[in-house]
């Protein structure tokens, strides 16, 4: 049957249509796989920016890390190395702050001031038992001026210092504002000890050619006055008279002991030089005394180590026993008896023999510890007082030296020292 125009439009309308629908479906199909796609394709972009961002981050922390490393092993060494110099300086540092605080000490510095590993006390007024030293930082305290290599000396010797050459500085900060001061001091013992023989040599020297002479003198003329006194018969003399003549010949005999013993001390030293053992010098010196030490209820002891030097045997022993007889005489009456002790050691490095004659007695006062080696001073009724003048002049003509502190138990305690070997 022939279709009716109408037939044909509508069948032309929906061919259209169907055509339309197709054409469609296929452009949204089209549509949704290109979206998908170019959603798949910006996803994997987003992937890689974000490992190219971490990648960054992580090696930029790890060179920080790296950096971080290397400045504490900077930081790490450089404190090492200032730790290691402080450490081995032959000099004693001391660093404090204003309020007195220690802020560095080293092991040179311990030695000198003789403070143990262990302690540092905090304030170094507490460190530096000698108020001298202590004054010289408090003024470099207060006044913001240094001071440069003055000499110190210490009156209680510790570890056998007894000069300091300090130099003290104050330290600014940035904003130059003083917040501490440095302090360096060098051992001037060994200097000063060189100096001090030196000098004493040379007085010595001096004191014996001036006055051997004269001695002498006075001791022939004390001889024939001695020698006529004894030519009165006493039994001829009145009895009124008898009592002068034994003054006069008591008086003179003392008078020449007197001369004899100045004699002695200021004839020019000529050593004898052999190899002599300190330690038998010291054994025969204890034995000497210790009869008289055990009479009176005490004791006398050797101990320690002891070297050999070129020395005087005669002069060395006349030392020893001098020292132990003052020792013996000055602990005599000490409660619970006397006790003489010579404590010994040889100082390998040093090759050097300390000796220390030690008692329990009362001790010296520090403002005798060098008078008491002048000539004439005594403190005994019938001393002579040439004891400890001759020690000390038989002591530096041997090159050694001595000096007087305190024994453990609060008396005397003269410490020799002696070049020596082993
Ligand atoms: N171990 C000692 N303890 C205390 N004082 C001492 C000691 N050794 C010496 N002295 C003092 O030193 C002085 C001088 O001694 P020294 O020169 O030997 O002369 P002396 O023994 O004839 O007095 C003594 O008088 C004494 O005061
Ligand atoms: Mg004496």
């Amino acid at each position: 049957m022939p279709l009716t125009p109408g037939g044909y439009a509508f069948l032309g309308l929906t061919t259209l249509v169907a055509c339309l629908v197709a054409v469609l479906t296929f452009a949204i199909l089209r549509f949704a796989s290109a979206a998908r796609d170019a959603r798949r394709g910006l996803q994997g972009s987003g992937h890689a920016d974000t490992a190219i961002l971490s990648a960054a981050l992580q090696e930029a922390v790890a060179k920080l890390k790296a950096q971080e490393r290397a400045t504490a092993a900077r930081a790490e060494a450089s404190e090492r190395l200032s730790g290691e110099i402080i450490a081995s300086l032959t000099a004693g540092l001391l660093v404090v702050g204003l309020e007195g605080d220690i802020r560095i000490l080293n092991p040179a510095g311990r030695r000198m001031l003789g403070l143990a590993d262990n302690v540092t006390p905090a304030d170094y007024h507490q460190a530096l038992s000698e108020p001298e030293l202590s004054k010289l930082i408090d003024q470099v305290l207060t006044s913001g001026v240094a001071i440069v290599r003055r000499a110190v000396s210490v009156p209680e010797t510790r570890n056998g210092v007894s000069h300091f050459g300090v130099t003290i500085s104050p330290m600014f900060d940035e904003q130059k504002q003083q917040h501490g001061a440095i302090c360096l001091f060098t051992d001037l013992t060994a200097v000063k000890d060189l100096e001090e023989q030196l000098r004493l040599k040379e007085s010595l020297a001096t004191v014996g050619e001036l006055t051997a002479g004269i001695a002498h003198e006075f001791r022939n003329g004390l001889a024939t006055i001695l020698g006529y006194s004894k030519l009165f018969d006493l039994k001829a003399l009145p009895e009124s008279y008898r009592a002068y003549v034994e003054g006069i010949r008591a008086e003179t005999e003392s008078l020449s002991q007197i001369v004899t013993n100045f004699l002695n001390f200021a004839r020019p030293a000529q050593l004898m030089l052999t190899p002599v053992d300190l330690k038998a010098i010291c054994e025969r010196a204890a034995d000497e005394i210790r009869a008289d030490a055990r009479a009176l209820g005490g004791r006398v002891d050797v101990d320690g180590e002891f070297g050999i030097l070129e020395g005087d045997e005669v002069l060395l022993r006349q030392a020893f026993s001098n020292l132990l007889r003052n020792a013996l005489e000055a602990c005599a009456a000490a409660p619970g008896g006397p006790h003489v002790v010579i404590q010994s050691e040889y100082d390998r490095a040093g090759k050097v023999t300390r000796v220390a004659v030690n008692d329990n007695g009362p001790g010296i006062a520090p403002v005798d510890r060098e008078r008491v080696f002048r000539p004439f001073f005594t403190s005994k009724r019938s001393g002579t007082g040439l004891g400890l003048a001759l020690v000390q002049k038989i002591i530096v003509f041997h090159n050694g030296r001595i000096v007087i502190g305190k024994s453990a138990s609060g008396g005397a305690s003269l410490q020799v020292s002696l070049p020596s070997s082993a």
